[in-house]
């Protein structure tokens, strides 16, 4: 397994700037999570790992009921935008800071490939969550990688994701032996970009944990060659970028 990266050492700083979400996103991703996690309203909704509470709110005025922010580093949690239906709580998916089935959903957006314990957060998540609640996970799969961009520039970043990502298998399996079956795994596409010069200075912040695992001089050539085609004009626009979400819940 790769080193742990802490987002209170160096991605607290940039996160924000650097994952700030494309315009058309927070549509694009509260249709996708009422969709497979819609009906009745109000839910209450965990936002597991919830960061700078990019989704927080959303969640919120996607769901209509209480939001919980469970995050471990306080560097991001602290960042995080109130909201009168959100509260941000210390606590990670291994110890999560509330009763028993609490929540009708449970959203791990970008964070279930940083938990160390995961057979411990998957029995933490089935504690918290009500019957016929839903757990959502936004992330990339090793066996399912798509074809992102940056990876172009950056190859050593594909082959860290690779192995940083778990298989749909790994993730499944440990739903499935705490009782939870696969609903649905829905491949997303978002725009991430129309102007390419933007778009590497936004990379340039490397807010994106998989910088930690570079080394520098890979960091050095993958931006001097993203330079170049960004003066060449050669990408084409707009930037998509794919990912999954993976629904479990009672079968
Ligand atoms: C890529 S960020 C995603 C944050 C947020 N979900 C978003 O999409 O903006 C990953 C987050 O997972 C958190 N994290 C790391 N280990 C965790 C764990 N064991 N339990 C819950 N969150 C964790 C990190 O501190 C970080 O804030």
């Amino acid at each position: 397994m790769l080193e742990r990266v802490d987002y209170d050492v160096r991605q607290h700083a940039v996160y924000s700037a650097g994952r700030a979400l494309p315009e058309g996103s927070a549509r694009l991703w509260s249709a996708v999570f009422a969709r497979w996690a819609g009906a009745p309203n109000p839910l209450t909704v965990l936002d597991l790992g919830s960061g700078t509470g990019r989704f927080t709110p959303i969640l919120a005025d996607t769901f209509g009921g209480q939001v919980y922010g469970v995050e471990p580093a306080g560097r991001m949690r602290e960042q995080a935008a109130p909201h009168p239906r959100v509260e941000y709580l210390a606590g990670s998916a291994e110890a999560i800071p509330l009763p028993d089935q609490a929540c009708d959903v449970v959203l791990l957006f970008l964070v279930f490939h940083h938990v160390v314990d995961r057979p411990r957060a998957v029995a933490e998540i089935r504690r918290v969550l009500r019957p016929g609640g839903r757990v959502l996970i936004r992330s990339a799969f090793s066996d399912r990688m798509p074809d992102l961009l940056w990876h172009r520039f950056f190859p050593g970043a594909r082959d860290v994701e690779q192995r940083m990502f778990p298989t749909v298998a790994e993730v499944t399996g440990l739903f499935e032996d705490a009782g939870l079956a696969v609903l649905g795994l829905d491949r997303i596409r978002e725009t991430v970009a129309t102007d390419l010069a933007a778009y590497a200075e936004r990379l340039r912040l490397r807010a994106i944990s998989t910088f930690e695992h570079l080394t520098e001089e890979e960091i050095r050539r993958g931006f001097a060659a993203l330079d170049l085609a960004v003066a060449a004009g050669d990408i084409q626009v707009p930037v998509t970028m794919d990912s999954d979400l993976l629904v479990l819940g009672d079968s």
